[in-house]
């Protein structure tokens, strides 16, 4: 039932070539991680689709390596700020920021799940676009090398309103007051998305990086808003190591070598970012210089980088316990108790079934395998409790956010095929 659903969510969703993340109109475009993840889910019953899904987002990429977060294809009135305000890329039908990439494990996901030598040509295409796109990491936003690699608008964190973020954007000026343009909460309800203090500040980034033309010479320098994000850096570091394999199985040593050196400096960086007092891997204000103490989902991410992370801190499977403890459906975008937490609003502490898929992945491979299973049972138990959402509320399960969710129909095909 759940799976015949599930198909039938990405088949509605389907735009041609790319899915939008909710057909209601909330998200009008393709998103980059959204689509990423949904080609895992397209890869249970469609592998060409799964590959398109990626290559089209490909297509979008900028001659500099950056694959933008947003790309626009079609109509995308229903959406505040659409094509028209971004204005990005060569064919201004791009945003100019980017979000977590996990491309090259999807990628890495697809060849070995269909075999090598079937799905060569699509790698042939793809990996070199994504070693360019990792470049422009290490490049673009990390000039100082210190291997911990910046977000420069909370959008690219993919967690948007995350209390980690919060003093670091309140520095950012608001500029005028964009309430009056936001559409999101014609959609849904104001209560569980971002506030306007936040969306203010949100478009007065996207202003002022406009302004600059997008640069990357430039953004780095002028960014109000800099924030080495550890779930961002996990994510990126995971997606490292699956480029290498891919670099590695088409013979490219080169590409090899150089993918270890960007390997070896995030591995040095999240190293430093765990902070021994608090137990949690904590993200890092590069413009106040000062590790951010907010334990956020996004410090359990390092579980999904590095099968070895347990082992030299096993404090960080206490504090999954403990979170999970404390809710009825895990894994809470951030420590349930908290000041900042709010069951309801988007990524103060609702439960997001990606997230899930990477945490029970990281917890498989880091050998708890009965963690990983709670984690799987209550991302599945949510969807049939309150259906396809975007986001659930950790404390009672209920739906929240987009409905018909693409991401949320992905992960449950995942996870249904991951016993
Ligand atoms: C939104 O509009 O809420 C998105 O998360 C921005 O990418």
């Amino acid at each position: 039932m759940m799976r015949q659903k599930s198909i039938e969510i990405l088949r509605a969703n389907d735009k041609g070539g790319y899915t939008v993340p909710t057909s209601s109109g909330l998200y009008p475009a393709q998103w980059n991680w959204d689509s990423c993840l949904v080609a895992m889910g397209f890869a249970q019953f469609d592998e060409g689709r799964a590959w398109q899904e990626i290559e089209t987002l490909f297509s979008g990429q900028w001659p500099d390596g950056m694959v933008p977060h947003i790309i626009f294809h079609g109509d995308d009135s229903s959406y505040f700020p659409n094509s028209s305000v971004w204005r990005g890329g060569p064919s201004k039908r791009s945003s100019g920021i980017t979000q977590p990439p996990v491309a090259a494990t999807v990628v890495r996901y697809l060849a070995e799940r269909f075999g090598f030598e079937h799905t060569l040509a699509h790698l042939q295409t793809l990996v070199p676009k994504l070693l360019d796109w990792h470049r422009w990491f290490y490049r673009a936003r990390d000039p100082e090398g210190s291997g911990f690699v910046a977000v420069i608008h909370p959008w690219e964190s993919g967690m948007d309103n995350s209390p980690i973020w919060d003093a670091s954007l309140a520095v950012v000026p608001p500029g005028p007051s964009v309430a009056k343009l936001r559409k999101d909460t014609t959609f849904a309800d104001v209560a569980v998305r971002p506030t306007s203090a936040e969306y203010d500040r949100y478009i007065n980034l996207v202003m002022m990086y406009r302004n600059e033309n997008y640069d990357e010479g430039r953004l780095y320098d002028i960014a109000p808003f800099r924030v080495c994000d550890v779930g961002f850096n996990s994510i990126l570091l995971r997606a490292n190591r699956d480029l290498r394999f891919l670099l590695e199985s088409m013979g490219d040593e080169q590409g090899v070598l150089e993918v270890d050196s960007m390997i070896a400096r995030s591995c040095d960086a999240l190293e430093r970012a765990w902070d021994e007092n608090d137990a949690h891997f904590y993200s890092f204000d590069s413009i106040s210089r000062r590790y951010i103490p907010k334990p956020g989902i996004a410090g359990l991410l390092p579980l999904y980088a590095d099968p070895e992370v347990s082992r030299r801190h096993p404090e960080i499977i206490a504090r999954i316990k403990k979170w999970l403890g404390d809710v009825k459906y895990g894994v809470p975008s951030f420590e349930p108790g908290r000041p900042e937490f709010e069951s309801k609003r988007y990524w103060r502490g609702p439960v997001w079934l990606v997230v899930n898929w990477m945490l029970m992945t990281g917890l498989r491979e880091n050998g708890y395998e009965e963690l990983a299973r709670r984690v799987r049972k209550d991302s599945l138990d949510v969807v049939e409790k309150s259906g396809f959402h975007e986001y659930f509320d950790p404390l009672t399960g209920e739906g929240l956010g987009g409905t018909d969710f693409s991401w949320t129909a992905a992960m449950v095909l995942l996870l249904s095929a991951s016993e």
